[in-house]
């Protein structure tokens, strides 16, 4: 059986940073922190706003993390520009809006289409691996096929939102063991992520196929009471198991 890689997203060590318009505590300091304690990847995600990750941090990150460095950017041709320049291994594609809290569901394949094929298409040049985030939906798996993706993430926030208020997740769950084998057949890596915690993982990690989780908020806040390393620990043990 293949192993799940764990990509640990430090966002939200900036969040905290930034909330005073501090210099701590470092994303630098946590990317590195979490590639000593066993992730396998880093994320961050350059919003339009940088409302947490800056370009500094994304130049200093990709200089000295020996891991693959997954980059979240939007379809836009800023981040085009800056993807381009800084040639992260990993990008993952992902919808953005202004006024939202934090990425509210996949990515609309039907907008802007055109615009996806060619950005796609560059950065695959440049040698990223390139990710789509999408929701749980064959005809979307379909799409990031024809869009020549690599990899798609399935949004999993609607299934942590249930498992986390105790409500029946059974269907979602059914709508995402799909979802990840038509991509499988495909041809796809399929990824997931948003909203996971422990019991969400753990759940998540019974379906056959998904080959990377994506965990952010609930790791970094989860650490504050643990530390990076333990926690890190406890979710490799749980997608191993
Ligand atoms: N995957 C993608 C594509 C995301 O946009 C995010 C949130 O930035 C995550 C995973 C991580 O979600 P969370 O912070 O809720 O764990």
């Amino acid at each position: 059986m293949k192993k799940i890689r764990l990509g640990v997203n430090i966002d939200h060590v900036a969040t905290v940073r930034n909330a005073r318009g501090e210099i701590y505590p470092s994303p630098l300091r946590a990317a590195l922190l979490a590639e000593k304690h066993g992730a396998d990847s880093v994320t961050i995600h350059l919003r339009e706003d940088r409302r947490h990750i800056n370009e500094f941090d994304l130049k200093k990150i990709i200089k000295k993390l020996k891991i693959p460095l997954n980059l979240e950017i939007a379809a836009t041709k800023e981040m085009l520009k800056i993807a381009s320049r800084s040639k992260p291994p990993f990008i993952c594609i992902v919808p953005e809006k202004r006024k939202e809290i934090t990425t509210e569901g996949g990515l609309n394949l039907d907008f802007n289409k055109n615009f996806l094929k060619i950005l796609i298409k560059k950065l695959k040049k440049k040698k990223s691996r390139i990710s789509l985030f999408i929701e749980p939906s064959l005809k979307d798996l379909e799409e990031a096929k024809k869009l020549d993706a690599d990899c798609v993430e399935i949004h999993t926030g609607k299934i942590c939102n249930l498992i986390n208020k105790k409500k029946d997740y059974k269907s979602e769950f059914n709508r995402i063991q799909k979802a990840v084998k038509k991509g499988n057949d495909l041809g796809l890596e399929v990824h997931a992520g948003h909203g996971l915690t422990y019991i969400s993982a753990k759940i998540l990690s019974k379906i056959k196929g998904i080959q990377e989780f994506n965990i952010g908020h609930f790791l970094i806040g989860e650490s504050i009471f643990e530390g990076i390393p333990s926690t890190i620990k406890k979710f490799k043990k749980i997608l191993k198991s």
